[in-house]
């Protein structure tokens, strides 16, 4: 396995956001994490960042155990996150933004990378020198993608790249991380968009109040009757290993 979490507690003071979870993906293996609000599905992936610590547990990544490295340590081993809401620098120009995907790599390889990214993003080609904050929505996560992609990750994280983004737009992504599943990298994909994320994985777990209570294939997922009633929409039957949320997830987001 390329990714593999045993055990893994984060904890903000009293809040016990993840707790005790275990959860890989393997080489070419797209793995989503699906869950309500508050689940501790950005939590989870902050602590496999690095930008949270782990308060117990281990991450081991291609073998190595990353626990304790720092976010640019793991960067450089070849684990991305394309972060909740994006987080582009709308005052830096589009190259800019890019580019800082790379602030970690030392070999010469960048510019013909980023070169690839401009030809399969014609969009963002076209707008390379100008401020972020032209982008749209769609283009805007399709430049966190991009910039994520020039750490050439091996594994590549997502949190919610969907939330907030017009069903054609959510087609596209969709469309792009079946693509980038089929070149062969690693997705852990935290969503809310639960049907999506079903069609493009293979695996999936489901999160409540930090804990996995749910896991399978992506299709057993998709077959479970309470899973369905819970993010689906469909008739919610009597009993089960996943109680609704109490609001029911939006499709394009929290409240
Ligand atoms: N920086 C923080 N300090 C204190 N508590 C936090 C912090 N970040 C998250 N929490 C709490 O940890 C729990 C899990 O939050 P988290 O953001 O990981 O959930 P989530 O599944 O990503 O939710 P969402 O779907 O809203 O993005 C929540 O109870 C939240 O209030
Ligand atoms: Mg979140």
């Amino acid at each position: 396995m390329l990714l593999e979490v045993e055990g893994l507690d984060v904890r903000y003071g009293r809040t016990h956001a993840v707790r005790a979870v275990s959860l890989s993906v393997g080489q070419d293996e797209v793995v989503t994490v699906l869950g309500a609000n508050g689940a501790g599905k950005t939590s989870l992936l902050r602590a496999l960042q690095g930008m949270v610590p782990a308060a117990g547990g281990q991450i081991r990544f291609d073998g190595v155990d990353i626990t304790r490295m720092s976010p640019p340590q793991r960067l450089q081993r070849h684990l991305a996150l394309v972060p909740e809401g994006r987080q582009i620098i709308i005052s830096l120009s589009v190259h800019e933004n890019l580019l800082m995907g790379a602030y970690c790599r030392h070999d010469a390889g960048v510019s013909r990378d980023v070169d690839g990214i401009y030809d399969r993003f014609p969009n963002l080609a076209a707008r390379r020198d100008m401020p972020a904050s032209v982008l749209s929505g769609g283009e805007q996560q399709m430049l966190a993608i991009s910039r994520a992609l020039l750490a050439k990750p091996r594994l590549m994280m997502l949190d919610e790249p969907s939330l907030g983004l017009s069903p054609l737009l959510v087609e596209r992504l969709f469309g792009l991380l079946g693509s980038l599943r089929d070149e062969g990298l690693a997705i852990l994909l935290v969503e809310q968009n639960t049907q999506m994320a079903l069609e493009v994985a293979s695996r999936g777990l489901v999160m409540e109040l930090g804990n996995v209570v749910l896991e399978g294939s992506a299709d057993a997922l998709r077959h479970n009757d309470r899973l369905a009633a819970a993010y689906l929409g469909h008739a919610a039957p009597a009993a089960g290993p996943v109680s609704p949320p109490a609001t029911p997830p939006s499709s394009n987001g929290r409240a």
